[in-house]
């Protein structure tokens, strides 16, 4: 391990679509790529991320491997369950598969609750304790990855229900993906106040590493003035420098199984990707000594509040400019 800690970093954002699996690779891709040693859990029942790595996840589960599944019934430690690559991505690149009953895990922990307090002795006023202990699962798995591993990636699905709560519960850092086509600023809204309050009740050190602009085209007049609207609205701070950039072969990634890092001739969003994870690294180790410090999530989420809320596309924003 190269930092002195492991850091944790979810991808958040209930908008299906909007980049999270895509950052989530590679990001983790990328800092792999810089030499740090990476896992990849992903509790989304989609499993995308699982399989953009050519695993797939109902093999696994037929063979009984282990999943992210058996963390959340079996309270299994995140590092009996990571799958390994070898030399493909030099032994530091791992991955902790989904699966698809995922989708069943919160009714699945709810009924256990009911067990419990059905069980002599219990007391109604104990369902909480045991809801907090849930929420706390992957937290608790993952915690046997810290020391191993520079970072852990986590990747979410496109709910704000059990599994995105557990895994902002389990991070230090989050990163909210936009893509400016389909923007939805009623949704953001809902996601930091919901992230405010994870942080207030289950994990106070949560901290904002930014707004992640991708599926990005400069040149279109609608995506450069959604980039100027987050930084009014959030802070300068609170959005990243680095955008992702509109390809068409990012959507090719996922049927190859590869990742931005392994084409040739390179993708644009390889660069990109690298100068993103150079970016947090920079901002994160200077602290609030930068020209550019992170953002503290109080100050975002006070000044978002400040600042008019309305954004309203207009027929001349969806033009595409020359320039
Ligand atoms: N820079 C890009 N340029 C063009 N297409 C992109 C880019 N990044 C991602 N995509 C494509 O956009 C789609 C949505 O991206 P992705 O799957 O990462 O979003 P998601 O938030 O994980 O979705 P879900 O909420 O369903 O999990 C995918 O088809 C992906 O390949
Ligand atoms: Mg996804």
């Amino acid at each position: 391990v190269k930092f002195k800690e492991t850091q944790v970093i979810v991808l958040a954002n209930q908008k299906g679509g909007c980049g999270k699996t895509t950052s989530a690779i590679s990001i983790a891709a990328a800092f792999n790529k810089l030499g740090y040693s990476v896992a990849l859990v992903d509790t989304d029942p989609q499993c995308n991320a699982t399989t953009s790595f050519g695993i797939d996840p109902d093999t696994l589960y037929n063979e009984g491997k282990l999943s992210l599944l058996d963390v959340y019934i079996q309270k299994r430690a995140a590092i009996d369950v990571q799958i390994g690559f070898g030399d493909r991505f030099d032994n530091r690149l791992f991955v902790v598969p989904g699966n698809k009953n995922l989708n069943a895990v919160g009714p699945r922990l709810d009924l256990e609750i009911q067990v419990a307090l059905s069980a002599p002795g219990s007391a109604e006023v104990d369902a909480d304790d045991y809801k907090n202990e849930q929420r706390a699962r992957l937290r608790n798995s993952i915690e046997s990855l810290r020391g191993v591993h520079d970072v852990v990636i986590i990747d979410t699905p496109p709910n704000l229900d059990l599994l995105m709560t557990t895994a902002l519960v389990a991070a230090d850092w989050f990163i909210i993906p936009v893509f400016p086509s389909g923007f939805d600023l009623q949704g953001l809204e809902i996601l930091t106040r919901t992230i405010n309050k994870i942080r207030e009740k289950y994990n106070p050190s949560l901290q904002l590493a930014g707004v992640l602009l991708g599926n990005y085209d400069k040149s279109a007049k609608l995506d450069s003035q959604i980039h100027g609207f987050l930084t009014t609205k959030f802070g300068d701070n609170a959005v990243f420098q680095t955008t992702i950039g509109r390809s068409v072969r990012m959507r090719e990634l996922t049927v190859t199984g590869t990742t931005v890092f392994e084409h040739e001739p390179a993708h644009a969003q390889a660069e990109q990707f690298l100068s993103l994870v150079r970016e947090m690294i920079n901002r994160a180790s200077k602290g609030q000594n930068t020209l550019n410090p992170l953002p503290k999530l109080e100050e975002v989420v006070e000044h978002a509040a400040a600042t008019p809320t309305t954004f309203t596309v207009s027929p001349d924003m969806l033009e595409v400019s020359n320039g």
